[in-house]
């Protein structure tokens, strides 16, 4: 390609009009950015087929000039694509070696494209196209997702299973509300994401270096080209703004917090000993040495991801942190992060969402498990508050004696003799073994959000309107 490899000490031909020499090979690689930047080349190139649109729109360029120009970006959009264009470090980023090729295809007009416009604003566009389109595919997953587990929780509305509270047996709930809470958390997560598209759809092109343009360019016009509502109204912040990649980044950090929680879920009910689900063959590995294993490696790699996610919202926090307005350079270090969270994001969501639908509920194991460690409890105690009008507090201490001696006995709550039950409280009737049972436990849960099966129906049915 074009970009002049025989002249490799000489000066730049974007920008070397004052320059004696070309860079030093260290300067060279610490400035580079096309290894990475190259993923925006599709983003670049509509950027600048608008911006010339528009610059010949406006009488700013010729027509003729504009045709050359987008007929040239048209043919290298065809180059890279199909793996045939060469790019070269020497021109530092996708931007100039995109420009450098068109002057070679097209000659002088290609000089034009760059009228009242900067790699400054150029940057900011081709980043913030990315972002909004890779922000638009998380939103798919995530109902992907949350998909899988309404199917899950309507399957399991009656599922009974132990709810923890500090990982120790604290009340039955059924597996269907525990989907369901997933639902909340990656609903809450697809939220943001629409919220962040909202809030970046704003065109930054023509904001040029920091100051504007003297040209009469139309920014109205290039931001309705682009599919954005508007453009950006302060040409300094402008250039100088990462929050699209700053909310992508936080966005995706929670995102991927969640996800390392299901995982650490999937890991533990995945153990013999837990026993609560069984991992498919497709989403799970063997062991090289114990023929008895199965290791639940994806749900373990979607935990790891976290934190390389939240890694790159901290990194990417930390160059932006102090650095004086409009653009510098350390911005440059934006994209990387944004990429390799992306990356780990899609896939850890695409995994976790083939996990949920693939993997095997043991409702038997859950069960047993829901009736073990005294889980009604607090079903007696607010039936004696209830059934023989004690107070919350002594009813407590009731249950708690009733729990010491079902303890002592090595039996369930279920299986203590009514008259041993009346000798620690006498108003207790047989009527209380009717509360017993981990069934009659969740079914009496039927306050709103509450773990009942008709309650969870409920909430299945709202977000089946919504998702
Ligand atoms: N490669 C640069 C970046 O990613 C493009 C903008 C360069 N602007 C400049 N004034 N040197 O930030």
């Amino acid at each position: 390609m074009a970009d002049g490899s025989s002249e490799t000490k000489s000066s730049n031909q974007m920008w070397g009009g004052r320059f004696a020499s070309g860079p030093d090979a260290i300067m060279e690689e610490i400035n580079a950015s096309i290894g990475f930047d190259k993923k925006l080349y599709a983003q670049d190139i509509r950027g600048s087929i608008a911006h010339a649109t528009m610059l010949a729109h406006q009488g700013i360029i010729s027509a003729e000039d504009k045709d050359k120009i987008v007929h040239g970006l048209d043919t290298i959009l065809t180059e890279i694509d199909s793996g045939a264009f060469e790019f070269s470090r020497r021109l530092e980023d996708i931007h100039m070696n995109i420009e450098a090729r068109l002057a070679a295809l097209i000659g002088p007009a290609a000089g034009r494209l760059h009228t009242a416009r900067s790699r400054n604003d150029q940057v900011a566009l081709d980043f913030r196209l990315w972002v909004k389109e890779e922000l638009q595919k998380t939103e798919k997953a995530l109902t992907g997702l949350i998909a899988a587990f309404l199917d899950r929780a309507e399957e399991h509305a009656e599922t009974v299973m132990p709810g923890f509270t500090h990982l120790q047996t604290a009340q039955p709930v059924t597996f269907g509300h525990h989907c369901m809470a997933y639902v909340e958390m990656f609903g809450r997560d697809r939220a943001r994401v629409r919220h962040a598209i909202e809030h970046m759809d704003e065109s930054p092109i023509g904001a040029a270096a920091l100051a504007g343009t003297g040209f009469p360019i139309d920014r109205h016009m290039t931001a309705k080209a682009l599919g954005f509502r508007e453009p950006t109204r302060n040409s300094i912040d402008t250039v100088s703004d990462r929050d699209f990649a700053l909310e992508f980044l936080s966005i995706a950090a929670i995102a991927a917090t969640h996800l390392s929680r299901l995982a650490e879920e999937i890991v533990i009910w995945s153990t013999p000993q837990f026993g609560f689900i069984r991992l498919s063959d497709a989403f799970s590995t063997g062991s090289s040495i114990m023929p008895q294993k199965k290791n639940p490696d994806a749900a373990e790699l979607v935990r790891a991801k976290t934190g390389r996610v939240n890694g790159s919202l901290v990194a990417l926090l930390t160059v932006m942190k102090g650095l004086p307005l409009a653009y510098s350079k350390d911005m440059q270090e934006d994209k990387e992060q944004v990429f390799d969270a992306a990356e780990s994001l899609e896939l850890a969501i695409a995994a976790m969402t083939g996990m949920i639908r693939d993997v095997t509920i043991r409702a038997d194991r859950m069960k047993a498990a829901a009736g073990s460690g005294y889980s009604t409890a607090t079903d007696l105690a607010d039936w004696l508050v209830r059934e023989a009008g004690l107070p919350f507090r002594d009813a407590h201490h009731v249950t708690g004696r009733v729990v010491a001696l079902a303890e002592q006995k090595g039996c369930d709550l279920a299986d203590l003799p009514l008259a041993e039950l009346q000798a620690i409280n006498s108003a207790i009737t047989d009527k209380v073994y009717g509360v017993l049972t981990v069934e009659a436990s969740v079914a009496s849960r039927t306050s709103f959000g509450g773990t009942a099966p008709s309650e969870v129906r409920k909430q299945i049915a709202w977000w089946r309107a919504r998702n």
